[in-house]
């Protein structure tokens, strides 16, 4: 191995990520008196959340009758009864108080002409346990998360919080009790080696939306935390369980928000029949997002898509008139001219399906810390270790998440991270011995790919990988497209030993950074469609077509996920929670999910 510098940091805590769940978590731990250090491989205000649109569901109540108890039995619903409601209720009921906390801070929320914050409907979200859509999405227009994410970044400076931007966390550091002791990481400008000790390290690294072909992720969503995790040996959670968005512009797979429907938009076919009244006939366009996509899907399959090619559906908007869109909806406005060449205000913008979010990642307990369930101890904290936002499955999503719950999860649980720390992380206490080796898996990890010099490009087989994900873990999957799934991607995986990268120099090198990206989507990819193949039946984003059903009575368990050497991936399962948090709320209990 080459022999590096390593320049050395040392923390109470250190947060990988700087989108909402990472800002919020930093900032929290600061304001507990933290000596908190931020490493983002992206500068702060463009990490992904920038792109969320539509809103932050919380039962505020401020457009008509709402209750976090019925926010709650929607989102145990939307999960369709994989969610942990221990982790669920205390979302829901944190909502209130963590929506108005991000008001005080500086939000700059849509208002009623009240002066309240603006709310509109969203997908799953009804008044009294499933009668009727509510208005429950705080909205900022349909800017939501530009205006969170720059919201919790100045006050991020305004705490003093420390950051490394454009550093790539490259592997945790862990000591042979199994506990955390920090990250190492490569300074992408100057190409030095930091490693930073840690008494809690929190990865808030974000989705692994890239791992598919089509997606409203950004480029830099590549699982890098879940990969960490899995190459330390701990497993991941509920893989594949992948949520594909109604309403990506075709060809494109750009984001327009559910709030679009929500807006008072619908879907139609090349009938031009509104065709969700038939597949859900209460909430209509605004069923749950695996309801409305696979509707989609159907309709396509069964030819009657839109276009030459019959291949997609067309979203209305045209009918909410000019003030409406470029008021409450003016980005997506915007998105349909520049992607879809389409002007919203006068005709129907084309959709499909696209792959959107990650219900699994790092299974983790509601106060964020890593879980590594063992049949003893199915609840068994990892020490040292928390995850939040997307990269962690708390699970509070469990089979499909409902929209403006992901904005909503950054929040509370960024802030549950920092709250907890502050019980169990002695401000400035003395670091405990690193082990020997503690750079070894990182290090010897950087100077593998550096040296690398295969056949392959990082971009040849991440569109191997993309390709394969996209057509064999889809929003449909049989027992056959994922059993050849699996096998292309155990084959594209292994490809890797054929990798080149172009330039051994540490500085700036955008090659090897993708490289080491690619690995990390890979044990992402893996893990999913090897999770989804294990599962034999049908709930929330996994629907099998050779088991249609959701089988309560053997699958309410969460799937776990090792990657072993050679990409062999294990699975084994832990129970759902079955309880929740307080006697205020009583467990609720599986049943039929129709919208
Ligand atoms: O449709 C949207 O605006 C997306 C929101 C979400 O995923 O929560």
């Amino acid at each position: 191995m080459a022999d590096y510098t390593i320049v050395d940091h040392e923390y109470d805590v250190v947060v990988i990520g700087a989108g909402g769940a990472g800002l919020r978590a930093t900032f929290g731990m600061v304001q507990n008196g933290l000596k908190t250090a931020c490493i983002t491989k992206v500068f702060p205000t463009r990490s992904h959340t920038v792109a969320a649109q539509g809103g932050v569901g919380a039962a505020l109540g401020n457009m008509a009758e709402d209750n976090w108890i019925w926010h709650m039995y929607d989102t145990v619903k939307g999960s369709d009864w994989l969610g942990d409601q221990d982790a669920i209720e205390y979302m829901c009921r944190e909502a209130i108080p963590a929506v108005q906390e991000l008001e005080h801070y500086g939000v700059p929320f849509s208002r009623t002409p009240e002066g309240k914050i603006y709310q509109r409907p969203f997908g799953g979200h009804m008044r009294n346990f499933g009668e009727a859509p509510v208005q429950r999405a705080c909205a900022a227009a349909d800017r939501t998360g530009h205006a969170i994410l720059h919201t919790l970044y100045q006050q991020s400076l305004k705490h003093k919080a420390e950051f490394f931007v454009e550093y790539f966390a490259i592997d945790l550091i862990m000591n042979s009790e199994g506990a955390c002791q920090g990250v190492v990481a490569l300074d992408m400008a100057t190409g030095t080696i930091h490693r930073f000790k840690s008494h809690m390290t929190v990865m808030a690294t974000g989705g692994y939306g890239r791992a598919y072909f089509s997606c409203t992720s950004a480029h830099t969503c590549t699982g890098d935390g879940n990969a960490m995790i899995a190459r330390a040996g701990l497993p991941l959670q509920d893989m594949e369980f992948v949520q594909f968005h109604p309403t990506g512009v075709y060809g494109a797979g750009v984001l327009i928000t559910e709030g679009a429907r929500g807006e008072g938009g619908y879907l139609t076919n090349s009938q031009g029949e509104r065709f969700m009244e038939r597949y859900a006939p209460t909430a209509k366009d605004l069923a749950s997002r695996d309801v409305v996509s696979r509707a989609m899907t159907m309709e396509i399959r069964e030819g009657r898509g839109v276009g030459v090619d019959n291949d997609h559906i067309l979203l209305h908007l045209e009918h909410l008139g000019s003030e409406v869109l470029w008021q409450r909806l003016p980005g997506i406005t915007e998105t349909s001219k520049v992607f879809a060449g389409v002007d919203a205000t006068k005709e129907p913008i084309p959709v499909l399906p696209t792959v959107h979010y990650n219900m699994g990642g790092i299974p983790t307990n509601y106060m964020g810390e890593v879980i590594n369930p063992t049949v003893e101890n199915p609840d068994a904290v990892v020490p040292g270790l928390m995850a939040i936002g997307e990269a962690a499955s708390v699970s509070v999503h469990g089979a499909n998440r409902l929209g403006t719950n992901s904005l909503l999860d950054i929040v509370v649980f960024g802030r549950a991270a920092a709250l907890r720390a502050k019980d169990i992380v002695k401000k400035e206490a003395h670091h405990a011995k690193l082990p020997k080796d503690s750079a070894d898996l990182a290090l010897s990890r950087l100077d593998r790919l550096r040296n690398a010099s295969g056949s392959l490009t990082t971009a040849q087989i991440r569109r191997d990988m993309q390709r394969n994900m996209q057509n064999d873990a889809a929003v449909f999957r049989t027992s056959q497209t994922l059993k050849e799934g699996c096998d292309k991607i155990s084959q594209v995986a292994r490809s890797l030993e054929d990798i080149k990268v172009a330039d051994r120099s540490l500085i700036f090198n955008t090659d090897l950074i993708e490289a080491l990206e690619l690995e990390n989507l890979m044990s992402c990819a893996l893990t999913t469609i090897i999770g989804a193949e294990g599962r034999h039946e049908s709930r929330g984003a996994h629907a099998h077509e050779d088991y249609p059903d959701r089988d309560d009575e053997n699958w309410m368990k969460h799937t776990l996920a090792w990657v072993g050497d050679e990409w062999k991936v294990k699975l084994d399962y832990r129970p759902v929670h079955t309880y929740t948090l307080t006697n205020e709320v009583e467990y609720i209990k599986p049943k039929a999910r129709v919208y």
